[in-house]
């Protein structure tokens, strides 16, 4: 029995709208099961098909500025993120995804980038926010993973 059945089964006279308050209830209803497990924001990660392109379109349409540098590829700073995807469909090699849609291949990288991020932020660097020419072999490595 749903919630709305629940509630028509209470035979009780409130002089409230029942009949309103059972469709909206019936709305809920539908919508939550469409949606039986609402997101919940996740940071996004930088994998290691980064290494060795560094094409940096990422990091300029980020919002937050959320990404470090290293010198073979960027990372994600996880407490910085606000999960707004901008930064996904821009990359040339698809190397960046949402923490809970991450290949499984790819796994190892979460830890890459927290730690990774975490200690240049603490250590006073800024994160990148302006483009840049990507690494030599960059083009290479596109066609190797397939791009
Ligand atoms: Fe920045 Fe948005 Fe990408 Fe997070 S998802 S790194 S906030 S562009
Ligand atoms: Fe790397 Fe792609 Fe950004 S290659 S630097 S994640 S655009």
């Amino acid at each position: 029995m749903n919630i709305a059945q629940v509630w028509l089964s209470i035979d009780i006279e409130t002089g409230i709208d029942r009949r309103g308050i059972t469709e909206l209830l019936e709305a809920s209803t539908a919508v939550l099961s469409r949606n039986p497990q609402p997101r919940n924001p996740m940071p996004h990660v930088v994998t290691d098909k980064c290494n060795g392109c560094k094409f940096t379109d990422c990091v300029e349409v980020c919002p937050v500025a959320c990404f470090y540098e290293l010198d073979n590829q960027v990372v994600i700073h996880p407490d910085d993120c606000i999960d707004c995807m901008a930064c996904v469909d821009v990359c040339p090699v698809h190397a960046i995804y949402e923490e809970q849609d991450l290949p499984p291949e790819f796994a190892k990288d979460v830890e890459f980038n927290a730690v990774q991020s975490k200690q240049l932020k603490d250590s006073g660097a800024a994160a990148i926010t302006a483009r840049k020419d990507p690494l030599p072999g960059a083009a290479e490595r596109k066609k190797a993973l397939g791009y």
